[in-house]
């Protein structure tokens, strides 16, 4: 469910016709919608309201800081991976006690400036990153709240950039070693057992995948149990898809009453750290057509938005649905959407079949709310794109264009190239 729809075919986000920002902010440009972002997040956090949970929106999937304190007062908490989003996430407003920290290379610096912060817990993805949080608590004459990510080793049926479960990907303490790992922790004096952890991969389109990791986490967790390490928070990371074309994934209900199934009876507070579904359908990115262009073999569209600014088209081959603004009655053709950059892999789209548009006009690439802006670029020294909120019948720019004087704002030239 999402609030872009065609009124007297024109597309609007909720109350706003999508044509006034383009004339306002111009292309490319991203489009959030408030209703959309709100239901989605009350959605999911609502499918586990029966338990004791806490909802960590997985930063990396839209970063922007206005979405984030919107998530952060409706009583969510923080996903991060980097200095870079703790940083961002406290600067939303979202409390350093709903903030877990994952990823496999978190750096010295960054683990201090999360124990100066007081995070929730680090999900620690090695051994020697179990010592280095304890050795930088030490340090500080602290203790870190750590959960272990396993790995369950688990297929998550998703495209193999995207799967992080399984035994040959480089996230989590596999599933077999978890008990040692555990063992190890608790005679480290500055770490604190809290949790135990997993994320098998995105874009998950089944529920089986997950309901085959709670199996095995629940066999851990009675293991541990009878080691009498106890898990007070079992976090069961993201990964729950959304349709983008013809998919049909779980809605959240079904698959919180999957994995609650599974973990009836257990006393853990469980976390979720979901991107994409919240985000995914509640974004757009705008872009105007610059030029058509027939070769021999094919039809382009040229458009100014490009793999800098959606980077999945490129690197995962994704499908987005591409459609104008206006909605008429006109003949369609089968064209290749491409951008400006000098790449053959720069594409939107592919042999999509497309209403014949002229150059000028402006196409909503739908669906671009997740791993859009967030792995955007400035390839080719093109500046990013602007961001806009849409409430209800307002907008508003939560990240300006950026400009030409921006992209070289950070560099220098040395004297001896004076
Ligand atoms: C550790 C972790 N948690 C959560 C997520 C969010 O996944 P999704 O956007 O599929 O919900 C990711 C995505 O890569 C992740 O790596």
């Amino acid at each position: 469910m999402h609030h872009f729809q065609f009124r007297n075919g024109e597309l609007y986000c909720e109350e706003v016709p999508l044509r006034e920002i383009v004339q306002r902010v111009g292309t490319p440009c991203y489009v959030y919608s408030h209703a959309t972002l709100h239901h989605h997040f009350s959605v999911f956090d609502g499918a586990f309201s029966e338990v004791a949970h806490l909802t960590c929106f997985a930063v990396k999937a839209n970063s922007n800081l206005a979405i984030l304190r919107l998530f952060g007062t409706l009583g969510g908490g923080a996903d991060i991976v980097s200095g870079g989003e703790l940083f961002r996430a406290l600067k939303a407003g979202i409390p350093a006690r709903r903030i877990v920290y994952s990823g496999v290379g978190k750096t010295a610096e960054e683990i201090d400036y999360a124990l100066s912060q007081g995070i929730l817990m680090f999900n620690i993805e090695s051994m020697e990153e179990l010592e280095a949080v304890n050795a930088r608590a030490a340090a500080r004459k602290c203790r870190a709240g750590i959960a272990l990510r396993v790995n369950p080793d688990v297929d998550p049926q998703t495209h193999p950039y995207i799967s992080t479960g399984l035994s040959k990907n480089k996230f989590g303490v596999d599933i077999e070693n978890a008990v040692k790992a555990y063992q190890k922790a608790r005679t480290l004096e500055h770490v604190e057992i809290c949790g135990l952890g997993c994320h098998i991969g995105s874009q998950l389109v089944r529920v089986e995948p997950f309901v085959d990791t709670m199996k095995r986490l629940r066999i851990l967790l009675e293991r541990l149990d009878g080691l009498g390490i106890s898990i007070r928070y079992l976090d069961l990371g993201g990964g729950l898809g959304i349709p983008y074309d013809r998919e049909s994934p779980p809605h959240p209900s079904e698959y919180a009453e999957a994995i609650l199934e599974e973990l009836r009876g257990l006393p853990c507070t469980l976390i979720f750290e979901p991107g994409r579904v919240i985000v995914g359908n509640a974004g757009i990115l705008l872009t105007r057509v610059l030029y058509t262009k027939e070769t021999p073999t094919r039809g382009f569209l040229v458009v100014d938005a490009a793999m800098n600014d959606l980077i999945r088209p490129s690197l995962y081959g994704s499908y987005h649905q591409i459609q104008p603004l206006r909605k008429e009655d006109v003949q369609t053709r089968v064209v290749d959407v491409v951008g400006p950059i000098c790449e053959s892999g720069d594409f939107l789209a592919r042999d999509r079949e497309l209403p014949v548009v002229s150059s000028g006009e402006c196409l909503a690439v739908m669906s671009a709310g997740a791993y859009g802006f967030t792995m955007s670029s400035n390839y080719n020294s093109r500046p990013r794109a602007a961001e806009v909120l849409v409430k209800d019948r307002d907008w508003f720019v939560i990240r300006r264009r950026e400009t030409w004087e921006d992209l070289v704002r950070s560099e220098s030239i040395p004297d001896f190239l004076q």
